[in-house]
């Protein structure tokens, strides 16, 4: 998804947006640009590349101006190119833009534009806005009032800084994207994400929807729906050397080694206040998505084994097209950065129908929790690296809390807490790991089975080794197989059977057993014998309760997908095609 920074105050304002660009690198982009202005002039500098690249070649990072803002392109409409690279200009230079989001009703601005004369350089729909406000201008010669009846004008999803030549103002509006104010001596800040900001503030607050602000040096006035309103900034703990990569090669395996300590701050939490609110509803029903899906799948089967609510959980893309209306029923919403599009819609939607949230996110003050009747937090600190890995086993951690919270078992709760133990034990495995990955070099197709809570973790497997290596990943549960996938088994095909200890070794077995008669490879994670006894290739783990099974036994599996990306020559923190934070629907 695409990033964005604004400044306004005494420093030179490319070299920090800039060095605050670098940070919002993990969101992938194609493009990059700087505007600033000085002295009535506008400055711009964009192309196509890598954001270090584009510095060397054009020196972005000197643009003159105390005031400006820049962009990395994720790109949608039209290819990425310099042309399409934002910020985006009007015809007389006047006005500056960035833009996140996608803009709908394009076609129609395209026509608005083109009738008042002017031809746009770019495919993009981000271009068409700084136009409509120019033409806004042209007719009541005031910057701020052409903005604002330009984004009354637009249908879809943004986030947008604008500036104007004569204002020493940036004009804010959030309508679907996130974008989060930061707040300095003398200086303030705009960016898509607290850890552009963190080197240079810790007080934040986000913009909310159908937020209209402005920006100067020393504040910030934000109106809403035509009434100003006032937003405190909050205190965030997060620091900036939590989002530097501090010695490791990729934030991946950074985040991968900083489990044990995401898990004990996540666990140290009291959730007494979240679990008296969830002990009102008679059904809970997650909405989430991709890794926050696979935890709200981990948290069903705890909560209605142990505590006996019935529980759903809902891709939330798919949640509109299958939703109850039931007061009785409590939505969980689950997401590491609380700004996913498709959640956030489903949650918006429940809410419309007079339905109560519980929301579970790794951002304070994110538009989740906002939207949110309550919420809990897993404090994993920021995850920066695409995939998600510690904000998933501490999904779990503060999920199984809340389930033996409603089931009343302090015993297990007490279990809960010693999962940073067992991670930080289970991390001693990387060089075996590493040398699995070498093994399996060459692999193509994997599948990966397990039955209760370690199915969903075998699909948790599936996704990272798909995330980040491109390969052929599949999850099933393991009875599932004889239903069809075993049809696509052949000699050598790697299977990975998660199947610790218990009540599902024995048909794990048997799972194993069917997958071994078609030749397929079998690598078993286990603590049973019996288990590692018919794998080719064992992986021996430790006992562990059953509900820290997610938490322990993804590690391998994320260590696995990480060290065949490394060999495979891919970045494993900016796998093709994903963003960090999915602000689309
Ligand atoms: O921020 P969220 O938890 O809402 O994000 C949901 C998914 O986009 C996310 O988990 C995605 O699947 C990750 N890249 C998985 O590693």
């Amino acid at each position: 998804m695409c990033g964005i920074v604004g400044y306004i105050g005494e420093k030179q304002a490319a070299a920090v947006i800039y060095e605050c660009l670098g940070y919002l690198d993990y969101r992938g982009y194609d493009s990059a640009g700087i505007a600033t202005v000085e002295n009535e002039k506008l400055h711009l500098k964009k192309d196509a590349g890598r954001l270090h690249d584009i510095e060397k070649k054009m020196s972005i990072s000197k643009l003159p101006g105390t005031m400006g803002m820049g962009h990395t392109r994720w790109a949608t409409h039209g290819v990425p190119n310099m042309v399409n690279a934002h910020p985006h200009t009007d015809s007389k230079n006047e006005f500056c833009l960035v833009h996140n989001g996608v803009i709908e009703n394009f076609r129609k601005l395209k026509e608005e534009v083109e009738s008042a004369g002017i031809t746009p350089v770019s495919d993009t729909d981000s271009e068409l806005i700084v136009h409509v406000i120019q033409n806004e201008y042209s007719k009541c010669k005031n910057a701020e009032e052409a903005v604002r009846r330009t984004i009354a004008k637009l249908q879809g999803s943004f986030a947008l800084v604008i500036m104007h030549i004569s204002e020493r103002k940036l004009f804010l509006a959030r309508n679907g994207s996130p974008l989060v104010i930061g707040f300095g001596n003398g200086e303030m800040f705009c960016a898509s994400d607290v850890p552009a900001l963190l080197h240079h503030t810790k007080r934040f607050t986000y913009l909310e929807e159908n937020d209209f602000a402005v920006l100067t040096k020393e504040g910030i006035r934000i109106e809403n729906k035509g009434k100003q309103v006032e937003r405190k900034p909050v205190e965030i703990k997060w620091t900036a050397e939590m989002a530097r990569k501090e010695g490791y090669k990729h934030f991946t395996l950074k985040e991968i080694n900083e489990q044990p300590e995401a898990l004990r701050e996540t666990c140290e939490q009291d959730l007494g206040g979240v679990v008296a609110f969830a002990k009102k509803f008679r059904r809970i029903h997650i909405v989430a998505c991709g890794t926050s899906y696979h935890a709200g799948l981990t948290f069903k089967y705890l909560v209605q084994k142990h505590a006996k609510i019935p529980c759903e959980v809902t891709v939330a893309s798919e949640y509109s097209y299958a939703e109850i209306v039931d007061k009785d029923e409590l939505i969980l919403a689950i997401s590491q950065s609380g700004e996913t599009a498709d959640t956030l819609s489903a949650v918006r939607r429940a809410k419309g129908k007079g339905m109560k949230i519980l929301a579970l996110t790794n951002v304070v003050g994110s538009s989740l929790n906002r939207e949110a009747d309550m919420a809990f937090y897993t404090h994993a600190g920021p995850e920066i690296s695409v995939v998600a890995t510690k904000t998933f086993t501490s999904q779990v951690a503060a999920l199984a809390m809340l389930a033996f919270g409603l089931s009343g078992e302090k015993k297990m709760e007490e279990e809960v807490r010693k999962a940073p133990e067992f991670v930080k034990k289970i991390l001693e495995k990387q060089g075996e790991m590493e040398k699995l990955a070498e093994k399996l070099m060459g692999k193509e197709d994997f599948f990966f089975i397990g039955r209760a809570l370690a199915y969903p973790t075998a699909m948790e497997g599936a996704l990272k080794l798909k995330e980040i290596t491109y390969l052929h990943a599949e999850a099933y549960p393991a009875g599932e197989l004889k239903h069809g996938p075993l049809s696509l088994l052949e000699k050598g095909v790697p299977i990975i059977a998660v199947a610790p200890s218990g009540e599902t070794a024995s048909k794990m077995i048997g799972n194993i057993g069917e997958c071994k008669a078609r030749s397929a490879t079998i690598l078993a994670l286990s603590d049973d014998d019996e288990v590692l006894a018919e794998a080719d290739i064992p992986i021996k783990m430790p006992p562990v309760p059953e509900p820290l099974v997610p938490i322990v036994y993804v590690v391998p599996l994320q260590l696995l997908a990480y060290h065949l990306a490394v060999l495979m020559k891919l970045d494993p923190d900016k796998p093709r095609n994903l963003a960090k934070s999915v602000t689309v629907e």
